[in-house]
């Protein structure tokens, strides 16, 4: 086992299948990377990206798993295995549209599948059995990283920051890098020059999450996103509606660090929502326009709080599928004075970034080096997060 460990971490440059499915369910995200170097020297370099859908019906189980009321045992246990497949067959997939061979690769690493996140019992659960993914695809396999942050007292959340702090750091500038997926985080990352050391991040609350919800019962499942934000982008916010689900939102106050997911931000609390809107009369335009606004303005506010009143920030760069919503695009420009970009026109694909930041972080982990960061998750002390999988 030493010998096969030991050659992956002594190659000089590595391939390496990031993996992620994020809290929104639409599917698992896979990017083939170059990396080179581990901690602050690390280079990393994306080859080639694929995401694969999850079916309608694979969604609608995985929603139901999330809720305490209709998951079991059962349930659990047998998509921890079709998931395993399901991320073994995307991590083949990215492989073969880059033109290689499972052998070229060093490594997988990969995220998984929340289906619980419980920070305050220092409890969380990802699935999509590593196990698996290392049989399927012959290839060592990292992953799970949550816990071992947990047991440190952190939240295991976020943890892209750590590595937003290792690759984006402009000579001058202080920038926001957001992420909008099912849930909102954000980091910012000082100027090289700057004197600030601690590096805060945190999530913000939804991102995705309830439009996707919202769309979904409106359209009897016709759709499952607001495309581009067509639908918000044709509706009126409704303001007092706005303001009751801001003031309705207690994570605003929590103060950093902070991490949520869809036991907050549930089917439930979708529920009270439409039900609110529909109680208003708002048509379906209307409705989305108005739980867009509501994510944009956690953003903002989240941002006015915990952010701008200690650093003056030059730029706020958006990745994740929440930056294809040209809504929460233009919510955003309205409410910031500074430049909001997309990471497409910055890096690479937002799209990919979160499977990236995944590769960097099993990197550190085959590494020995320690790959959380306690400003942003809470934990108690560096920690080395991971767990492996060497194929038979
Ligand atoms: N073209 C698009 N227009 C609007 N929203 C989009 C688009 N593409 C993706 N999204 C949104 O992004 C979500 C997926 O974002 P993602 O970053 O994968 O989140 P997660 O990490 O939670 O899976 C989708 O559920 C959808 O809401
Ligand atoms: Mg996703």
């Amino acid at each position: 086992m030493l010998k096969r460990l030991s050659k992956v971490v002594n190659e000089e440059r590595k391939l390496a299948v990031g993996l992620m499915s994020g809290t929104s369910l639409d599917g698992i995200d896979a990017a083939l990377v170059e990396i080179i170097g581990f901690g602050p020297g690390t280079k990393v370099r994306l080859l080639d990206f694929e995401s694969t859908s999850y079916s309608v019906e694979e969604r609608r189980q995985l929603i139901a798993l999330c809720d305490p009321v209709s998951s079991t045992v059962e349930k659990i246990c047998k998509m921890n295995i079709i998931l395993g497949d399901r991320f073994a067959e995307a991590a083949l997939a990215v492989i073969q549209k880059a033109g290689l061979t499972p052998e070229a690769v060093s490594f997988i690493s990969s995220h998984g599948q929340t289906i619980y996140h419980w920070p305050e019992e220092q409890a969380t659960l990802q699935i999509g059995e590593l196990a698996n993914i290392a049989a399927k695809t012959g290839i060592l396999t990292v992953g799970d990283f949550r816990p071992s942050d947990m047991a440190y007292q952190g939240q295991g959340a976020p943890l892209v920051p750590f590595v937003d702090a290792l690759l984006f750091s402009h000579p001058t500038e202080n920038q926001v890098l957001l992420n909008i997926g099912g849930i909102s985080n954000l980091t910012v990352v000082h100027a090289k020059n700057s004197s600030a050391k601690e590096i805060s991040a945190f999530d913000v609350g939804p991102g995705n999450v309830l439009i996707d919800g919202a769309v979904r019962h409106l359209t009897a499942n016709q759709q499952t996103y607001d495309l581009d934000g067509t639908i918000a982008c044709k509706g009126n916010v409704h303001y007092d509606l706005l303001m009751m689900l801001i003031q309705e939102d207690d994570f605003l106050a929590v103060k950093p660090p902070k991490s949520t997911g869809r036991e907050l931000y549930s089917e439930q609390r979708l529920a009270t929502i439409l039900k609110k809107a529909e109680n208003l009369s708002l048509s379906i335009e209307d409705t989305v326009a108005t739980i867009t606004a509501y994510t944009v303005e956690m953003i903002s506010q989240s941002l006015e709080l915990y952010v701008h009143k200690e650093q003056k920030i030059h730029e706020l760069i958006v990745s994740g599928g929440g930056a294809h919503n040209q809504a929460i695009m233009d919510g955003l420009r309205q409410a910031l004075p500074y430049k909001v970009s997309r990471m497409d026109d910055v890096a690479f694909t937002g799209d990919a970034k979160e499977a990236i930041a995944f590769t960097v972080l099993g990197n550190q982990f085959l590494h020995g080096e320690t790959n959380n960061l306690p400003s942003a998750t809470g934990a108690s002390r560096n920690v080395l997060m991971g767990k492996l999988v060497l194929p038979s």
